[in-house]
């Protein structure tokens, strides 16, 4: 078992670090107060390569590999959770979706745009009266010859505002259950759409979450990712992916909390000595250290085996439960340690524990996550998931 990153990875890594610390931390609270899109760093995001990872440069991508993605999804989580959640959602769901699953000319009319920033995407799957229950979708994709006409309300969609391109989840077929369901790629400029008020929100407050109304949008027929009925499979293997991106967005709130509170431990004394000296603090520190560590090992080895080609259903889905749980409860610590200035917004860890707690939500609430672990384990396929069986593709 190799441990060792490789140059590359380390280089990445290194740019999204300096990337984060240089040009995303010095506005980050103004930007998370007054719910301002971060438009200026999408845009360098964009230039630097961070939206369009794992695409191949055929499409403008960086052609880099998942480990590659999370690490930098790591480095900039640690900062600003409304950049890497734009940042996911258009690398894993909407860019390696249309890559993977698209046709030829889908792939060459949008990943370019895609990839450079100058477009961003989202993906809407979620509706008022369904998430987690993915199959019962009533926003519907009628089939009429050369388009469909799409009808229907999606909620809670990340980029809703801002993104140019929608990948949506619809219904072509009620007779036929999740069967019958597509997933059509909506410009958004198409006549009938119409977008809902941006949601005031605890965390990732600069990113724009908002409804989107479809009402008779003609798509055309060209415009469907995959065979017809093909959009459950689709939206269920982009969101496996998805999840090692939200993964590595909460080790980096897990990673960047513990960052701050170990610094601010060296700085601050109590009772004659730096509170890193007090047993109370440390073990704190030993505990956070070691949890998100263990976190770091799955969300790596997730990324790991999605780049060999193997099944990373259940792999990503232990990732995004260990490390959204090490997100929510060491940020909490880091507040803790940080006594009254963590209450306050100039010490960053009250953002980071606010950015936090979504990440047990989105991309499969945690109760899902055990939901497809607990049947992966019952049907005793853990082992051979997790042995490095390549046999088992994804
Ligand atoms: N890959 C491929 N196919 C899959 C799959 C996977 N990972 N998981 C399931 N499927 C297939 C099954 O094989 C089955 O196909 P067949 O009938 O042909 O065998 C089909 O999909 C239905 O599967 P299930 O019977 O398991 O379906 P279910 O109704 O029991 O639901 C679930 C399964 C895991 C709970 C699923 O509904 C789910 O993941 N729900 C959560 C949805 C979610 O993550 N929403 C997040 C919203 S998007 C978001 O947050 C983005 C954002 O903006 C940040």
């Amino acid at each position: 078992m190799d441990f060792q990153l490789n140059e590359e990875q380390l280089a990445v890594k290194e740019a999204a670090r300096d990337f984060a610390q240089q040009e995303l931390k010095p506005g980050v609270i103004e930007r998370d107060n007054k719910m301002i899109f971060p438009t200026e760093q999408v845009r360098k995001m964009g230039e630097l390569g961070f939206l369009g990872m794992m695409v191949s440069p055929e499409y403008g991508g960086g052609g880099m590999d998942t480990m590659s993605y999370v690490l930098a999804m790591e480095e900039i989580s640690k900062v600003d959770n409304s950049c890497s959640v734009i940042m996911s959602v258009n690398n894993s769901l909407i860019c390696w979706g249309i890559e993977k699953f698209g046709s030829e000319a889908q792939k060459r009319k949008y990943l370019p745009k895609l990839t450079s920033g100058e477009w961003i995407g989202s993906f809407c799957l979620s509706e008022p009266e369904a998430g987690s229950d993915a199959t019962s979708q009533t926003t519907t994709a009628i089939d009429m010859g050369d388009h469909y006409l799409l009808n229907g309300t999606k909620n809670w969609i990340t980029n809703g505002t801002t993104s140019a391109v929608h990948l949506v989840v619809a219904q072509s077929n009620v007779e036929l259950k999740h069967k019958g369901i597509n997933v059509l790629i909506v410009e958004a400029d198409s006549e009938g759409i119409a977008l809902g008020a941006k949601e005031d929100k605890l965390g990732i407050r600069s990113s724009d979450t908002c409804s989107i109304m479809y009402n008779n949008v003609k798509v055309p027929k060209e415009n469907r990712i995959g065979d017809d009925g093909f959009g459950f499979k689709f939206a269920m293997k982009v969101l496996s992916g998805g999840r090692i991106g939200i993964a590595a967005q909460a080790l980096g709130i897990a990673a960047g909390s513990y960052e701050l509170a170990l610094a601010y431990s060296h700085e601050r004394n109590a009772f004659g000595k730096p509170i890193n000296q007090h047993q109370a603090i440390a073990f704190k520190l030993a505990d956070m250290a070691t949890d998100i560590e263990a976190a770091r090992l799955l969300v790596y080895r997730s990324a790991w085996m999605k780049d060999q080609g193997m099944n990373f259903d259940l792999s990503s889905s232990m990732a995004k439960l260990a490390a959204s749980d090490a997100a929510m409860k060491h940020s909490v610590e880091a507040v803790q340690i940080h006594g009254g200035y963590g209450f306050v917004k100039e010490y960053h860890v009250e953002r980071l524990m606010r950015d936090a707690k979504i990440t047990q939500i989105y991309e499969g609430t945690s109760e899902i996550q055990k939901v497809v672990i607990s049947r992966s384990v019952i049907k005793g396929e853990t082992q051979v998931q997790l042995s490095g069986n390549k046999l088992q593709k994804a």
